[in-house]
């Protein structure tokens, strides 16, 4: 439970001295830095591009996620909607349950409302069924990501081959 203030001085200038004991701490651990006077301190800012960038992501274009309603699955989908009012389709093994209905009520308010579809990718004759549902209804699909993982981390000496090959499948096969 200590607290601890991280802070980073220039070893020839004079040092606030009454000031380094009153700064607050930081829990997360980031440095104060003195430079001329002046405190600083570190911080994400976004990015914000002027230019519109060149894209091969095509505006109302069709994607489909493997793995969509996971969490990069959900951060890279709210992106492609609000950016390109992408139609997003997720396949996973999971029912759809409450917190994916929530997922995709979230994004429904940002731009086009994502769908769900329930399938072991891993399984040829189930994501054909997918696949074929997604051409049904929306035509051409203009991307696929692969956002699947099933996380069965272990050092690989102490792994059993089952564990090894339940990690792997996901990557692999699908
Ligand atoms: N998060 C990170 O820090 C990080 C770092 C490096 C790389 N990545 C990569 O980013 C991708 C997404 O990771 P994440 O962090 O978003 O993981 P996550 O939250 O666990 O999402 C993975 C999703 O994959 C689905 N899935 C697993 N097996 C499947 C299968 N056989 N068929 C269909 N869906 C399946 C899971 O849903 P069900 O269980 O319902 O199937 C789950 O929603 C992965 O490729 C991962 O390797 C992530």
């Amino acid at each position: 439970h200590w607290k601890i203030r991280v802070i980073d001085l220039e070893s020839l200038a004079s040092w606030p001295i009454q000031e380094l004991f009153t700064l607050p701490s930081d829990a997360d651990g980031n440095p104060y830095v003195y430079r001329e006077q002046q405190w600083h301190q570190q911080e994400l800012v976004p990015v914000r591009y002027n230019q519109q960038e060149e894209t091969l992501y095509k505006t109302g274009g069709v994607y489909v996620v493997i793995g969509g309603a996971g969490g990069i699955g959900e951060v890279w989908s709210e992106y492609v909607i609000r950016m390109y009012e992408a139609k997003v389709i997720w396949i996973g093994r999971r029912e759809k349950d409450a917190n994916i209905q929530a997922k995709i009520d979230r994004l429904a308010s940002i731009g086009p409302t994502p769908s769900y579809i329930m399938a072991d990718a891993t399984d040829q004759e189930e994501l054909y069924q997918a696949y074929e549902e997604i051409k049904q209804q929306y035509g051409p699909i203009h991307g696929i990501v692969h956002s699947a993982i099933v996380l069965l981390d272990k050092s690989l000496a102490n792994m059993e081959e089952e564990r090894f090959r339940a990690g792997l499948r996901v990557k692999v096969d699908v």
